[in-house]
């Protein structure tokens, strides 16, 4: 099966500058949970965006040039091992919207905030067919900038 996971601010922004536009341990506490011990498969600019591997998760990462630093793989073989596993789509805007119509679930936080300038965006779950199954709030804590909210999407 497929998942896309990410976060964005009120109007579906993700990215500016080649990275997250926001400080947020909370939502990366979330992301860690849902994805540990998990494949993830992430576009170029989002690997070279990390500070390096993420413990304790498989990387596949999509590029149209090959790489030696890294584990890449193509569209059709994404879709071949998800007929067999549980593959989450971590980013960024292009690979999103490349797997949108394939995905049958949607871990989206909403951040409380609307990001000046922002330069990439996720794909809206509704227009894409998908409902809300749960919504929950939560307060910044001192280690986030903004107040968020968890929502998980179903097809
Ligand atoms: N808020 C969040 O949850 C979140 C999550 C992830 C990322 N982000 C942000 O999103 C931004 C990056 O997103 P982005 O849309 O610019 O880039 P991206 O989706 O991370 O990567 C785009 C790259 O993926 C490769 N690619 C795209 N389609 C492909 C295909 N069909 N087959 C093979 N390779 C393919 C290409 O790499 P090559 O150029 O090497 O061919 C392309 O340049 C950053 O700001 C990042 O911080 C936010």
């Amino acid at each position: 099966m497929i998942t896309l996971i990410f976060a964005c601010d009120e109007d579906n922004a993700i990215g500016k500058d080649g990275d997250l536009p926001w400080k947020q341990s909370s939502d990366l506490q979330h992301f860690k949970r849902i994805t540990l011990n998990k494949t993830i498969v992430m576009g170029r600019k989002t690997w070279e965006s990390l500070p390096g591997l993420l413990p304790n998760r498989k990387h596949l990462v999509m590029s149209r040039r090959p790489r030696t630093d890294i584990e890449t793989i193509s569209k059709e073989e994404v879709l071949e091992l998800a007929d067999n596993e549980d593959i989450f789509i971590i980013g960024g805007g292009e690979i999103y919207r490349l797997f949108i119509d394939e995905a049958k679930e949607i871990f989206r936080t909403v951040i409380h905030t609307i990001v000046d300038e922002s330069d990439t965006f996720a794909p809206h779950p509704e227009d894409f067919g998908f409902y809300l199954l749960s919504s929950t709030f939560q307060e910044a804590t001192e280690r986030d900038m903004f107040d968020m909210t968890f929502e998980h999407w179903l097809r």
